[in-house]
């Protein structure tokens, strides 16, 4: 019998990263679901039936990020996938020209940063795994030719999460780690709105589809529809 698989999702108490939990469970995996806030969180794992447990995180604050890789060492070895799919689009009414820094930051701790730090501290686990992958929720917006100046911080902190999956790629590639990142498609769920033009579950498919099937030699590259699409 093959082993089970456990793959961790972050952002996970609704929206993409929810549907991805469920897509992962009936595909026989052992899945944790992580979210910032414990009530939301608890019921959304409370929902599914499978093997799934939930793990307070918040991915813009490392204490925070590090109290959970201590939680998953004491009933886990090994990690064979990590989601980094919490996301905030925070840039109503501004636009390159009035952007606060502060707001930046803001953004970039939980796009950019928080997807960093979360594999930092699960790489121990994702070590443990005889073919780990790291799949990363970026967006069309992080494309060069999808940067749009009224949408600044949300633009700018997805740019630079396809940059961190490039060095992540060079760092872990060697190591047997596989690296992805992805645009989820205009997807229907409380950031993307009821206007969108993609149902949940298409836009969990291609990301699910990393963290099983996908080759492990297009390891650093960009997708979206199961395909590669340029930077
Ligand atoms: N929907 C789209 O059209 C679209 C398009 C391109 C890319 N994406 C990307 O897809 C991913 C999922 O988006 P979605 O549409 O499912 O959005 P969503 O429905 O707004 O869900 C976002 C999730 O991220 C969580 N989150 C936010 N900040 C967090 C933090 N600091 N720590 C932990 N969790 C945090 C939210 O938790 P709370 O409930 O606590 O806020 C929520 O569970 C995001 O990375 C987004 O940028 C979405």
């Amino acid at each position: 019998m093959k082993e089970q698989k456990t793959a961790l999702v972050t952002g996970a108490n609704k929206g993409i990263g929810h549907e991805i939990v469920g897509q992962l469970l009936a595909k026989g995996l052992r899945v944790i679901l992580t979210a910032r806030n414990e009530a939301a969180g608890q019921k959304a794992a409370n929902s599914f039936r499978g093997d799934v447990q939930f793990l307070p995180m918040d991915v813009s604050d490392d204490a925070s990020i590090e109290k959970a890789a201590r939680a998953y060492g004491e009933r886990s070895d090994a990690l064979d996938v990590l989601i980094n799919n919490a996301g905030i689009y925070p840039d109503e009414n501004v636009d390159i020209l009035t952007i606060r820094r502060e707001q930046l930051v803001k953004t970039f701790q939980t796009n950019t940063f928080g997807p960093l730090s979360v594999t930092q501290a699960f790489l121990p686990f994702l070590k443990k795994s005889d073919a780990a992958r790291v799949i990363n929720i970026s967006s069309g917006y992080g494309e060069v030719g999808g940067l749009s100046q009224k949408v600044p911080s949300y633009c700018l902190s997805k740019l630079a999460l396809n940059g961190v999956t490039i060095m992540l790629d060079q760092a872990l590639r060697p190591q047997g780690i596989a690296v992805y990142v992805m645009c989820p498609g205009w997807v229907r769920t409380d950031m993307g709105g009821a206007n969108a033009t993609r149902s949940i579950q298409e836009g969990a498919d291609t990301a699910v589809w990393l963290a099983i099937d996908a080759p492990r030699d297009l390891s650093g590259k960009f997708f979206r529809n199961r395909s590669v699409i340029g930077w």
